[in-house]
């Protein structure tokens, strides 16, 4: 057992979102590749950016508060890419898929919101004040792309997989 204070779960909780956006990086092309909709493939695209962004962010916050990154992996992210990579398997391109891709990605950004809302909580017990706003930024650009994606469902591509 190596966490016993609330420290110790802060790391292992960065550490184990480190590895969910570091797998987040290497299927979101996929799922760019695997979107019918522009709209849909350029915020994918544009979320890739903001992942990569998401990474140095949390090297930031390993430097800002002198602590060291476990080797773990995320295996509620892997679940979640594993059944996405499903959907593209199964489903013909086009705007059916779309909609999966749209669900697939929100269930990702759900996890991710919690992951960082819970580190925040957890860096303001510890009194970790450049990391409470480092992850801040993140959780902002998270809840951001959930609602881009919420629109992108009702509107564009909840049209198309209508025939509309
Ligand atoms: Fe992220």
């Amino acid at each position: 057992m190596t966490t016993k204070t609330l420290k110790d779960l802060f790391i292992h909780s960065l550490s184990d979102i480190y590895s969910a956006e570091k797998q987040m990086t290497k299927s979101l092309p996929k799922m760019a590749l695997a979107s019918t909709n522009l709209g849909l493939r350029a915020a994918f695209e544009k979320h890739l950016e903001e992942t990569q962004g998401q990474i140095e962010r949390i090297d930031e916050v390993v430097e800002a508060t002198g602590i060291k990154l476990k080797r773990v992996k995320c295996v509620a992210m892997e679940g979640l890419v594993e059944e996405c990579q499903e959907q593209i398997d199964e489903i013909e391109k086009g705007p059916v898929l779309d909609t999966a891709l749209i669900a697939a990605a929100q269930k990702v950004e759900h996890y991710e919101i919690a992951a960082y809302g819970s580190l925040i909580a957890l860096a303001k017990q510890l009194g970790e004040t450049a990391a409470v706003n480092l992850l801040g930024e993140t959780l902002k650009e998270e809840k951001a792309t959930d609602e881009k994606l919420s629109l992108l469902a009702e509107e564009k591509v909840a049209a198309e997989a209508l025939g509309k």
